[in-house]
């Protein structure tokens, strides 16, 4: 059975529904899921998984969460070298800026992202909510 962490922060709960439609996606395919906060992920763990989904919004000016998950993952960026991984979030009002530069961050660390980066409009949609269940199935 694969291993699967969902990793996430979210201010408002739009990339927490991602997050557990994910979780959701990867359960139905078979995996063993884990949904963690940002708050709660550390290098240390990424071992311990097959594969990560990673969630956040677009905040600041079109960059990841600054407090919280932008310190989780610049600690974690060098240990996914290899990793399968998927990345997703919640946006307001940009073009996606911050979720291309995030692509580009994993590509450069050697991730094997499975996917294109899901992003939903605000609330996800029901639409966008199947989308992050297939995501999910993709990780495994
Ligand atoms: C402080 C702050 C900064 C934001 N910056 C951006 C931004 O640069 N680009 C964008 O498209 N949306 C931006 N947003 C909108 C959020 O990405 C959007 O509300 C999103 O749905 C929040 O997801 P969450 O509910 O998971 O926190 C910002 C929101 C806040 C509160």
């Amino acid at each position: 059975m694969s291993k699967i962490a969902v990793v996430f922060w979210s201010g408002t709960g739009n990339t927490a529904a991602m997050a557990q439609a994910v979780e959701a996606g990867a359960k139905d395919a078979g995996a063993d899921v884990t949904l963690l906060t940002s708050d709660d992920f550390t290098a240390d763990m990424v071992g311990q998984f097959d594969a990560i989904a990673f969630g956040c919004p677009a905040m600041g000016a079109e960059v990841l969460e600054e407090t919280s998950f932008e310190p989780m993952f610049s600690a974690v960026e060098n240990s996914l070298t290899g990793k399968k991984i998927a990345i997703f979030g919640s946006y307001g009002w940009g073009d996606g800026l911050w979720m291309r530069d995030w692509e580009d961050r994993c590509r450069a660390a050697g991730a094997n992202l499975v996917a294109d980066g899901l992003m939903a409009n605000n609330a996800p949609s029901d639409s966008d909510l199947d989308e992050c269940k297939s995501l999910g199935r993709s990780l495994c």
